[in-house]
């Protein structure tokens, strides 16, 4: 049996990555998928991840999401994946539309006529995950658990304590790690590691369609570089879903930060217990890299 799973993402190049593996890898079933401002605004966004549904000929619902955090002001990541969110490919026109419904509704609906838990896979900002928490708490019970790539206990990557998905929306990360679902970390300290290789990035434009169009959206993708080889922060949740024994899990007490200055959107993961606190995440500490890698190339070779 395949694994349901509901994909919030802010495509986003990672994300474009992490789409391909959520739509090929053969032990997924992807339901639905939703879109949040992150990377760039939620309107592009979503637009993007129309491109990508129409580039793989998915029959995939999409519905759009939160355009703003929940009390911040927006600050996105076109310095990382270019003002469009995915610079680097000319997508094909195409008709399709988002559903009429927020995410947050269309990932309540989906869960509340779901025969099994679903799993949700969240691999931006958190915003639409607390918003469907905060207003449908009764669809808790058919979430499995919740994956996400985001937070770190060690380093930032957008301010100095803070991942960019937990520090764009700090207020939502904090809801969603209060919530009591079971979740799933991937975090920097694992998806700094999920670097792919210039050599095998070198390889990509004439593996299929999928490895050219990753390969030109890839070289606009400022987290590493072609030259000495990229991040694909966003492949580590997916690969958990599919390939739990490359990660090593720790429970832990993380809290998130909401109020400091210098420090909001900081995920205080308690490794050695010191706050005496109940742990609330399973958090992703090791990588097995080469696992990984291989992983990745698997997934690229599926696609079309
Ligand atoms: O910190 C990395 C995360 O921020 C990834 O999800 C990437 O897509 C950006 O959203
Ligand atoms: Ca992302």
């Amino acid at each position: 049996m395949r694994l349901p799973i509901i994909l919030d993402t802010d495509p986003g190049i990672d994300d474009a990555a992490a789409i391909a593996a959520a739509l090929f890898a053969p032990e997924l079933d992807l339901q639905l998928m939703t879109t949040v401002a992150g990377n760039v605004s939620v309107e592009k966004t979503t637009r993007n991840a129309l491109q990508l549904l129409h580039f793989w000929e998915a029959n995939v619902p999409l519905a759009q999401g939160a355009a703003k955090p929940l009390v911040r002001p927006l600050r996105d990541a076109a310095y990382v994946h270019g003002q469009s969110g995915m610079e680097g490919y000319d997508f094909m026109e195409h008709q399709r539309q988002p559903l009429e419904k927020p995410a947050f509704i269309a990932i309540r609906d989906a869960l509340m006529h779901s025969p099994e838990p679903v799993t949700l896979v969240a691999i931006g900002p958190l915003t639409n995950i607390a918003l469907l928490l905060s207003q449908y708490p009764e669809c808790q019970f058919n979430i499995r658990r919740l994956v996400i790539m985001g937070g770190s206990a060690g380093r930032g990557n957008f301010t100095p304590n803070a991942e960019f998905n937990i520090a764009i929306d700090p207020e939502a990360a904090a809801q969603v790690f209060q919530s009591g679902l079971e979740i799933v970390m991937c975090g920097l300290d694992v998806t700094n590691q999920a670097v792919l290789t210039p050599d095998y990035l070198a390889t990509l434009p004439t593996l299929n369609k999928t490895g050219k169009m990753l390969h030109s959206l890839f070289s606009h993708y400022r987290s590493g570089s072609m030259q000495s080889g990229l991040r694909m922060h966003d492949l580590c949740a997916i690969a958990w879903l599919v390939r739990p024994e490359l990660f090593t899990l720790k429970p832990c007490f993380v809290a998130v930060e909401t109020q400091g200055t210098y420090t909001a959107g900081t995920t205080v993961v308690d490794i050695e217990g010191r706050l005496g606190q109940p742990a609330n995440v399973q958090v992703a500490l090791g990588l097995d890299v080469d696992g990984f890698r291989a992983w990745v190339a698997e997934m690229f070779r599926l696609a079309p």
